[in-house]
Formats: C-alpha cells, structure tokens, sequence
C-alpha cells in the first residue's frame, strides 16, 4: 500500500512543478511582450486616425494649462515657456509625436530643449487625456498665421 503513493504522489508533484514553472515562464513573457509594446515603462500616445481636433475645446484647454507660461497668443515668456508660435518643433512634429512631446513634457537636458528649462509633463495638468492633447496641438498649430497676420 505505501509503495502504492509513493509512486503515484511523485509524477503529481512533478506536475505541479512543471505547471508553475510554466506559469512563472508565462507571466516573464508576458512582462517581455509589454514592455516591448510600451505599455510598461515608456509612455504612448492612442489616436483615432479618423477623429477631427476640436480647436475650440483645444483653445479652452490651452488658456487655463498652457497659456501662463506660452502667453496667451503662443509668442513664449521669458524664463516660463517657450514661443510655440513659428517653432521649427511644432511645425516638423507628426500630431502624434507633438502629442507624445506634450505627454511626457520635456527636461532640461533633452537634446531638443529650447530654452534649457524642463516642462512639465502635460503642463502639470494630469488629468489632460490623449484626445485632450489632441485638440490643443491642433490648436497650436494656428499660432503660425496668427502671428503672420498679426491678430
Ligand atoms: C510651467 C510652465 C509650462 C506649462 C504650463 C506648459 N509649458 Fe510648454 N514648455 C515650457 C518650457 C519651459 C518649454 C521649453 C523646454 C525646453 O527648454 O525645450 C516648453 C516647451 C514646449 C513646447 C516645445 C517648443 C519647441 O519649440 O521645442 C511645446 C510644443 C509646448 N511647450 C507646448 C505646451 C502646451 C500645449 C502646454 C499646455 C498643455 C504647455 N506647453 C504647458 C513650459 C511650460
């Protein structure tokens, strides 16, 4: 009799060690995948290619997170946010990579920074979603002709 669950108790433990071996392989995979997608660690950005800016949602969003370091009309204040108005970045950036830029804001030592001054992350306002950012892009995209017109 005791040899009896001797025999069949050890394959049962084997399986067991086998199933969270594979489990653990399963789940270090899984974290691999993730992090290869962005999902953990590097930020994205999620458009619909089909959704249409809303430049007056973008216009209110822009007055109360953006304008008390960009000014009002995006012309830039010294030592608070630079001009966004005829910026070589805004202008070379595809929506997505000027969205991702606001996102995850900008620090001093980048590479691309302008003023060597960091910007904050959504302009402090966390709660701006990806659509959010969105419609502000698009909506300083107009300070372009507005200053060559002078409105
Ligand atoms: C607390 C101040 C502050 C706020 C608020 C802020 N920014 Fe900035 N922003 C900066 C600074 C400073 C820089 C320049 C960083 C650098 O040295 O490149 C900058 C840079 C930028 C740039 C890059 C300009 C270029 O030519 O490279 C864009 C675009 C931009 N901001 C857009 C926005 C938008 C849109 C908002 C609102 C959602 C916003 N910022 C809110 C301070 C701010």
């Amino acid at each position: 009799m005791a040899e009896d669950v001797l025999e069949t108790n050890q394959p049962k433990l084997l399986k067991w060690t086998a199933l969270v071996v594979l489990a653990i392989v399963c789940l270090v995979g899984l974290c691999i995948a993730m992090l290869g997608m962005g999902r953990i660690g590097g930020a994205q950005v999620a458009i619909d290619p089909n959704r249409i800016p809303d430049l007056k949602h973008g216009m209110k969003l822009y007055t109360v997170s953006c304008a008390t370091c960009h000014g009002a009309a995006g012309k830039g204040l010294p030592h608070q946010g630079a001009p966004l108005a005829n910026s070589a970045f805004v202008t070379n950036s595809t929506d997505l990579q000027l969205i991702l830029m606001l996102k995850i804001g900008r620090t001093q030592d980048d590479p691309k920074s302008v003023m060597k001054l960091p910007m904050p992350a959504k302009g402090g306002y966390s709660n701006l979603t990806d659509n959010d950012l969105h419609d502000v892009a698009a909506y300083i995209r107009t300070f372009d002709t507005k200053v060559a017109t002078n409105q």
